[in-house]
Order: C-alpha cells, then sequence, then structure tokens
C-alpha cells in the first residue's frame, strides 16, 4: 500500500481527482494518509474531510519564523510515515530539507508543458496567461519530481491540450485542468504504487572510466516488464555512450544509475 499525504494551497480539484480515482479503482494499492494545506480557508480541505481523509492546516502565520514553518510541516509528513508527498497545487516554496528528506518522493503538478510557462513567478493563472500571450497553439501539464530548482526536476509525464483563440486565462485553465492534470496525476500515483516508474540517472563517462560532470535525470514511466524495462535502458545507454549498472532503488521508485 503507498501512503501519499497530499499538499494544497486552494480549490482541490487535482486532490479531488486523486479521491475520485481511489474510490474508482483508476489509482490502486493507494491511501491518502493526510492532507496538509498552508492556507485554512482552503477549499481543498473540506473535500479531504468530506472524504474522511485526515486534514490538517499549517501556517506560516501560525509560526514565529519561517525555519519553524518549515520544521512543522516536515514533522507533520514525518509522523504519519508517508512513502509519497503529492504537491496539487500546493503554493509554498517547498523547504530544503523536505527536499532531501524525500528525494525521488515527491511530485508535483504543473499546468504547462515544462520547460514552457514554468520557474519563478508562474503559478496558477499565471502561468495560463503567459502561455496566452505568448500566442501559443498547444499548452498541457507535466508532473514532475520536485528537486531544488522551481519546476526543474526529472519529468514523469505529460499531456498536451489544444488553445483555442477565444481562450482566456480561466477558460484555458479549466480545459488544461480537465483534459490534462486530473488525468496524469492519478495515473502517475498509480504507477508509483505498482513500482513502474524509473529513474535513470545518468552519467557521462572519461575513457578511464571516471564519471563526469552533472548526471542527467530520466524518467521512464509505464514500465511494465523486466524485458522493456532492459530494453529502454540499454537505448538509453547508447545514446549516452554510457554503461550501467543498477545502483540502488528508492522507495517505490526505481533509480537506476548508469555511468
Ligand atoms: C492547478 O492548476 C495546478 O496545476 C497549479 O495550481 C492549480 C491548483 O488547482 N499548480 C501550480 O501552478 C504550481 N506551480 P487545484 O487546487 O484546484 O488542484
Amino acid at each position: 500500500m503507498l501512503k501519499i499525504a497530499v499538499l494544497v494551497s486552494g480549490g482541490g480539484t487535482n486532490l479531488q481527482a486523486i479521491i475520485d480515482s481511489i474510490a474508482d479503482g483508476r489509482i490502486t494499492d493507494t491511501e491518502i494518509k493526510v492532507v496538509i494545506s498552508n492556507n485554512p480557508k482552503a477549499k481543498a480541505l473540506e473535500r479531504a474531510a468530506k472524504a474522511g481523509i485526515e486534514a490538517v492546516c499549517i501556517s506560516p502565520k501560525q509560526y514565529a519564523d519561517r525555519e519553524l514553518f518549515n520544521d512543522a510541516l516536515l514533522e507533520a509528513v514525518n509522523a504519519r510515515g508517508v512513502d509519497l508527498i503529492v504537491l496539487a497545487g500546493f503554493m509554498v516554496v517547498v523547504p530544503e530539507k523536505m527536499i532531501k528528506a524525500y528525494r525521488n518522493r515527491m511530485i508535483n503538478i504543473h499546468p504547462s508543458l515544462i520547460p514552457s510557462f514554468c520557474g519563478t513567478g508562474y503559478y496558477g493563472l499565471h502561468v495560463h496567461e503567459a502561455a496566452l500571450k505568448r500566442g501559443v497553439k498547444i499548452s498541457g501539464a507535466t508532473v514532475h519530481f520536485v528537486d531544488e530548482g522551481t519546476d526543474t526536476g526529472p519529468i514523469i509525464m505529460q499531456k498536451p491540450v489544444e488553445v483555442r483563440p477565444d481562450d482566456t486565462p480561466e477558460v484555458l485553465q479549466r480545459r488544461i485542468m480537465e483534459q490534462a492534470e486530473w488525468q496524469i496525476m492519478p495515473k502517475v500515483i498509480d504507477l508509483i504504487a505498482h513500482d513502474k516508474v524509473i529513474l535513470l540517472e545518468l552519467h557521462a563517462v572519461r575513457a578511464d572510466g571516471v564519471l563526469e560532470g552533472a548526471p542527467i535525470f530520466h524518467v521512464l514511466p509505464e514500465v511494465k516488464a523486466e524485458l522493456a524495462f532492459l530494453t529502454h535502458t540499454v537505448e538509453i545507454m547508447q545514446d549516452m555512450e554510457a554503461v550501467c549498472c543498477i545502483q540502488f532503488l528508492a522507495a517505490r521508485v526505481h533509480v537506476v544509475q548508469t555511468g
């Protein structure tokens, strides 16, 4: 059973998609242990309570400084013994300690096709305003692992959505939620629950075998069988001119280091 914490700030429609997917079997072997909001007025808290899920508010305003808030947030997640943190519209800078403690075990949904319209300042409606301003014809959503950067972690799944000429930011936001976010977020959680997400850590190798530079991360979702996994791995290895060794298995996400 994959135990998850869902962190939210507002409406909670992505949370609702997760709750509904567990109820109707699109996500299996998964339990939402807790929903945490930084915002006491978040509708997401009501949605959690209605579904019989523990709903907690941890607001920065309750703490003397940011450090104390960060500690309280991490402690709240740790205390529930969760395997995976799901950021579903969580509009708070995630504490570094939390990123370290939950590396490869924290995912985020972003309402664009990363690397477009992401990073600092791109959240909620701002993302769709920027997409319309630029005149893109396709936008979409991305689920990715969380690392120290803003929206920079390894991409797990993306889904494109058409942008129409008469879209407003609100209309585009809704279409991206319906056609992409509410589908790929549950899908990724189900894949992780069934150990089907593989994170490859690829290194360039010098002739003498020493690893060079920073690694590149690749995620292979939906790897169904050992054979498929090895075939994919070998294909990527050949591209990278790297040799592969299975290094370790992180909790529920297979991490393969190649170098
Ligand atoms: C969603 O569109 C989500 O992708 C976005 O906030 C919205 C939350 O809606 N997240 C970000 O912009 C993160 N950078 P919800 O509370 O109804 O799920």
